[in-house]
């Protein structure tokens, strides 16, 4: 932005200066119009201009109607139309002219009328001499000559112009005095030479003798001269005319010469004309009417005049010259002017430059001093960084030597395991078999099964991918028939799906998949991609397995595409999930080595495995084996299967224990207790430590769970932290905050210890805490504990029946639900139809939910504390009171006195009248 103004400013600097000139020195134009440009006219004309120039903003034009009126016409029309400030006119004629002279009065043009005049008056202003004058003094100069007494030839000028009629008024006004003296030709010779020549060769013709000759100007009176000199034989007439103008061509000359006898001066009045015109237009006073004199020139002075106006003339010129060299001066002054401004401009533009440029320096400096401080940080944060490189460098190093290590302690332990998970297989198999087991011990002996053939396969991985990092896996490649091969593992699915309530299908093309591939291997990617779907993907999913054949630069390939549409995985986990020990979901169980191990198998067979998944819709990977095989270890007999883990026992690992949740026996005695578990495994044995003494029932998350204890109103909870939907956290908030389950005791189990998170547990309200692996007697003990301690809180409540003073294991929520239940019955004591639903409804608990958290808190049902209360308040009344007995049953809420006796009789072992004999005083 910056930049562009500055370009931008000589520009305007210029028109600037270019405003206030034009504003300062606005030039006025002043048209002028000739009639004719003859020597008079010319005369006229370049006074006009010398005096103009005298005058700086004044711009004279000037148009020359060579004696038409038409043209005349024209141009003043052009002239009002260009609105000039000023018209000088010199009318040719009077009449014709007249209109248009009014027209630019009318359009507030001032008109100034030199030499000759108009037939009205409306003009602004007039120069010029006055012609009747000069005809009289004419007449008296002719007079004079001819001593009164001759004959007169008068050559007019043009008929319609005032000068050519007042001239000859003049005349006539003295001739007229002289009987003697006779006109005897009088005609228009129109100003010009050549007419005036033609008329005077007219009366020349009349052969009357001529003494005098008046024309009415100098040209016409040398025309007339023509005439004579060229008739020979007569007398020559004097000859007189007007105008003596200077110069070689001049009348004075012309007198000189002989040519003339006399001229009268008559004042062109150019120089006047203009100092008027600038009056007028400065708003100057001025005279309308400026007559010029004259004066006449015969032999007597023509010499003298002729010198002086010689003189005149020179002085002009010089004039003329000064003035050119005047206005050479005055374009050199303004061209330097423009130069000075240009100069001021680039001055201004240089300082405006320097000061950026300064600026610019400044910022420059600033700049660089910055960068080097930058800089100075930027290889201080380098050393730092290289220092950490080193440092990360040294401990990747020892990191991986210290995976190293623990992954050869890891395979030494997976070997070490082996015997001793064997040896725990071949007795549970035994047990197993065994027809005197209970059925719980059945289901524990299954688990335990089960869980051996987890760590056998969880061992297996690991010797397989150790064997592999070590370079020590080795391929057995057979030709085998891919098709049949992966319909045979996708089988053993079948049941599985069937029961998780998978839709699972095999698909494959029509096409020939025969191809070399190590068998074992290729069942363990399989197992691995179908093991991983299924771990994946809820009830009622879908996962399907496609086997096709490709073709891609003329290599062909069998595709294997195990797609589900299940979780999904999130995005940023994508390009991680083939990495070793990668786990998307911590708290899927795993090892982080399946999916790892199972690119490294694929790759292995010279083939390539990718992925794609959308989270929360489902997951693809495809699967590309090579048919043809380059350098590749053949085998036509496979080795022995190595695996730890066979297809059933796989099946097994997968089969999560499907059996439905029977919830309690409600109608038993035992306590009942809520187990909220993810695992079912874990939910499994918890039960079988439990069930001796509780009932028990189950859900597989918080949400479950939070449902079951509103249900239920179980005596206890013991809920896992870590599940998927609702967390035990949350669950252990949810149970405490609702009035229906808020006295109900919470165990939180978790896989952590840490304290933090014993923390949130106990925020949570939770009345335990136990980490796992839990100790069998522990859980018991705290079970018991928290159950007996309930116990407690019921004898104390039955006792006390309120909760006035502090007891540490009622929450906020309990005490305050005793109080409104006390307080709601003691409101409507003499209420007899006051029932257990609309306590219920008052507090915003189902008869089932109030039923069984009064039992909880109390030990008693509903209706039996509501008995209670009532007693209570009656024995109160039978010290505190006068009232009868019946009196206080009704007050109570009693139904009838009897009653009310009976049951006072039953809680305090005593009739109410022996009661008032014992207690009150008079
Ligand atoms: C010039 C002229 C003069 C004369 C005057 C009268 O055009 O003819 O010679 O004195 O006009 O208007």
């Amino acid at each position: 932005m910056k930049h562009t103004s500055i370009l931008f400013l000589p520009f305007l600097l210029f028109a600037f200066i270019s405003c206030t000139t034009d504003n300062v020195n606005k030039i006025k134009v002043i048209g002028v119009s000739q009639c004719s440009d003859d020597a008079w006219r010319r005369t006229m004309n370049s006074e006009m201009i010398r005096e103009a120039s005298f005058n700086s903003g004044i711009e004279v034009k000037m148009k020359t109607a060579h004696d038409s009126n038409q043209q005349q016409i024209r141009d003043i029309e052009s002239f009002i139309a260009d609105q000039v400030d000023l018209i000088i006119v010199s009318p040719n004629e009077a009449i014709p002219l007249t209109p248009v002279i009014e027209k630019a009065m009318l359009a507030g043009i001032p008109v100034l009328l030199i030499d000759r005049k108009i037939s009205s008056g409306k003009y602004t202003a007039f120069v010029g001499a006055d012609n009747f004058q000069i005809g009289k003094e004419v007449g008296v100069y002719a007079v004079n000559l001819l001593n009164g007494k001759g004959n007169v030839v008068e050559i007019c000028g043009l008929n319609g112009s005032t000068p050519a009629s007042e001239r000859h008024n003049g005349f006539m006004s003295v001739i007229e005095k002289y009987p003697e003296i006779k006109v005897v030709n009088k005609s228009n010779g129109d100003w010009l030479r050549k007419q005036a020549r033609e008329k005077m060769t007219e009366a020349l013709q009349t052969k009357i003798p001529i003494d005098l000759v008046f024309a009415q100007n100098d040209e016409m009176a040398i025309g007339a001269r023509e005439a004579i000199s060229a008739t020979s034989g007569i007398k020559k007439p004097i000859l007189l005319g007007i105008d003596a103008l200077p110069g070689a061509d001049g009348g004075i000359q012309k007198v000189l010469n002989g040519v003339i006898d006399a001229t009268f001066i008559y004042p062109t009045g150019g120089e006047k004309a203009i100092q008027i015109a600038v009056r007028i237009l400065n708003n100057e006073p001025y005279d309308r009417d400026n007559l010029l004199y004259t004066a006449v020139v015969d032999r007597t002075n023509a010499r003298v005049l002729k010198l002086q106006t010689d003189q005149i003339i020179q002085h002009q010129n010089r004039i003329g010259q000064l003035n050119t060299v005047l206005n050479q001066n005055l374009a050199k002054f303004s061209t330097q002017q423009n130069l000075l401004f240009l100069s001021f401009a680039v001055l201004f533009l240089i300082t405006v430059l320097l000061i950026l440029l300064l600026r610019l320096y400044r910022h420059k400096n600033k700049v660089n001093e910055e960068l080097k401080q930058n800089n100075i940080a930027i290889s201080k944060q380098k050393e730092e960084l290289s220092e950490q490189r080193d440092q990360l460098i040294v401990l990747s190093k020892n990191l991986e030597e210290a995976t190293q290590a623990k992954l050869v302690f890891f395979t030494n332990i997976s070997h070490e395991f082996r015997t001793p998970l064997t040896l725990i297989l071949g007795p549970l198999d035994i047990l197993n078999e065994k027809e005197t087991l209970s059925p719980n011990g059945k289901r524990l002996i299954q688990l335990m099964r089960k869980n051996v053939h987890v760590l056998l396969k969880l061992i297996d991985q690991i010797i397989e991918f150790r064997r592999y990092e070590n370079g020590k896996m080795q391929m057995f490649f057979t030709l085998t028939d891919l098709k049949s091969y992966v319909a045979e593992i996708c089988d053993s699915f079948v049941e599985y799906g069937k029961r998780k309530h998978i839709h699972f299908s095999f698909k494959a093309t029509d096409e020939d998949y025969t191809l070399w591939f190590d068998s074992d291997k290729m069942e363990k990617i399989c197992y691995n991609l179908l093991s991983n779907a299924f771990k994946f993907t809820p009830e009622n999913g879908r996962i399907e397995v496609h086997l096709s054949k490709l073709l891609r630069n003329n290599e062909a390939f069998a595709q294997i595409t195990v797609s589900d549409n299940g979780a999904g995985i999130p995005e940023n986990h994508m390009h991680s999930v083939f990495e070793r020990f990668y786990k998307v979901d911590d708290r899927v169980l795993g090892s982080g080595i399946g999916l790892h191990l199972t690119k490294v198998l694929v790759e292995l067979h010279n083939g390539e495995i990718t992925l794609e998944s959308v989270e929360g819709k489902g997951t693809k990977f495809i699967v590309l084996f090579p048919y043809k095989q380059k350098e590749i270890q053949i085998v036509e007999q496979y080795p022995t299967m190595k695996s730890l883990v066979g297809r059933q026992e796989n099946m097994m690992i997968l089969d999560v224990d499907n059996e439905t949740e029977t919830d309690a026996n409600l109608q038993t005695n035992k306590p009942l207790v809520l187990l909220v578990e993810d695992n079912i495994d874990v939910r499994v044995y918890i039960k079988s430590i439990l069930m001796d003494s509780y009932e028990i029932i189950e859900a597989q998350n918080g949400q479950i769970g939070l449902m079951k204890a509103m249900k239920f109103v179980p005596e206890l909870i013991i809920s896992d932290v870590q599940m998927d939907v609702m967390d035990g956290f949350e669950l252990c908030k949810k149970i405490k905050d609702n009035l229906s389950t808020s006295h109900i005791p919470v165990i939180l189990l978790t896989a952590y210890s840490l304290d933090e998170q014993r923390a949130i547990g106990f925020e949570s309200g939770a009345d335990a805490y136990i980490p796992k692996p839990f100790n069998e007697h522990l859980l018991k003990i705290r079970v018991r504990k928290l159950i007996e301690n309930r116990e407690k809180i019921k004898d104390y409540f039955q006792k006390n029946l309120t909760f006035g003073e502090r007891k540490e294991s009622v929450g906020e929520i309990d005490k305050s639900f005793i109080t409104k239940f006390r307080k709601l019955i003691e409101e409507r004591l003499i209420d007899t139809d006051l029932n257990v639903d609309e306590i219920g409804k008052s507090l915003g608990l189902s008869r089932v939910q109030l039923y069984r958290k009064i039992k909880s808190l109390t030990n008693y049902a509903p209706n039996e504390l509501v008995r209670i209360i009532r007693l209570k308040a009656s024995e109160q009344l039978l010290i505190n009171s006068e009232k009868s007995i019946s009196e206080i049953a009704y007050d109570t809420g009693f139904s009838s006195p009897s009653y009310f006796t009976k049951c006072f009789k039953e809680y305090f072992n005593e009739s109410p009248t022996d009661y008032i004999k014992r207690t009150r005083v008079n």
